[in-house]
C-alpha cells in the first residue's frame, strides 16, 4: 500500500481566468487543467495515492479525466479517488483528507492551477518531508523589488526581499501533524485567517521549511498565465 498521498484541489470556480467553466475544466492544448495537473502526479516515482478533489458538480468528470490519465501511465496498484469539494480551500483539503488510506503517513497538497508543475518537485517535497519530519513548502526568491503601497498609490515603504520567498505547491506534511494542526486550527478558530496549509501547520507551531521550488510551478490564475502556460507547452513539443 502507497504511504504517500497527493491531494490535487481542483474545485476552485478560478473566476479570475473568466472562462464560464471551473478552471480544472479549462483546456490547455486540448486537455482539461485538471489532466495537466495529474501528470505531476503520475509521473512521480513514488507510487502514490492520488485524491482530486472536484467541484460539487463536476465530480463524475474529473473521474473521467483521472481515469483517461491514469490509463497514460502503467500504474497497477493505483489508489485513485475523486471527491467533492467544499465552499472554500480549506474545505476542500478536509474533503480530500476524509479519503486517506490508513497505509499514509505523508501527504502532499497540491493545487490543480500549477498544472505544469515538474513530477521530480513532487518527490522532491517527499524526500524533503521523510529526511526532516518537517512540514516542506517549495518557494522562489522574489526577483521584483516589492513595495508597501497605500490605497493612494502613496509608497509606504520598501520590504527587504532578501528575507521573502513566493511559495508554491505541493506542500506536503507528516500526516500526524497536518491533522493536529487542522485540528487545533478548528479549535481555535483560525480557518478564516489562514488559507494556506503551511501557514496553518505553522500557526499550530510546527516547523514548516521551503526548498527550492520550480518555475513551472507557477500557478494560473489569470487569462495571461494561460497563454505562457500555452507558450511553454509549445516550445516543448511543437
Ligand atoms: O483560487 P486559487 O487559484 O488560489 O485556488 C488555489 C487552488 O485551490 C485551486 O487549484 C483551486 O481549484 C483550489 N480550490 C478548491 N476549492 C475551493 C477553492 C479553491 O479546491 N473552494
Amino acid at each position: 500500500s502507497p504511504t504517500v498521498a497527493v491531494i490535487v484541489v481542483a474545485a476552485g470556480s478560478g473566476s479570475r481566468l473568466g472562462h464560464a467553466e471551473p478552471k480544472a475544466f479549462v483546456l490547455l492544448h486540448m486537455r482539461p487543467l485538471l489532466d495537466h495537473a495529474l501528470d505531476s502526479i503520475f509521473g512521480m516515482n513514488e507510487t502514490v495515492q492520488i485524491i482530486v478533489v472536484a467541484p460539487g458538480d463536476r465530480v463524475a468528470d474529473a473521474r473521467a479525466i483521472a481515469a483517461h490519465a491514469a490509463a497514460r501511465y502503467a500504474a497497477p496498484e493505483l489508489a485513485l479517488s475523486v471527491v467533492a469539494g467544499g465552499r472554500t480551500r480549506q474545505g476542500s483539503v478536509d474533503h480530500g483528507l476524509s479519503a486517506l488510506l490508513p497505509s499514509i503517513d505523508v501527504v502532499l497538497v497540491h493545487d490543480a492551477a500549477r498544472a505544469l508543475t515538474p513530477a521530480a518537485l513532487c518527490d522532491k517535497v517527499v524526500a524533503a518531508v521523510r529526511a526532516t519530519g518537517h512540514g516542506i513548502i517549495p518557494g522562489l526568491p522574489v526577483v521584483d523589488t516589492i513595495k508597501r503601497v497605500a490605497d493612494s498609490g502613496a509608497i509606504l515603504g520598501t520590504v527587504d526581499r532578501s528575507e521573502l520567498s513566493a511559495v508554491q505547491t505541493p506542500q506536503g506534511f507528516p500526516r500526524a501533524m497536518l491533522v493536529a494542526a487542522r485540528t487545533w486550527a478548528a479549535a481555535n478558530g483560525r480557518f478564516e485567517a489562514l488559507t494556506d496549509d503551511a501557514a496553518l501547520v505553522a500557526d499550530a507551531g510546527h516547523p514548516v521549511t521551503v526548498i527550492a521550488g520550480h518555475p513551472l510551478a507557477f500557478k494560473i490564475t489569470t487569462p495571461e498565465d494561460l497563454e505562457r502556460a500555452d507558450l511553454l507547452l509549445h516550445a516543448a513539443a511543437p
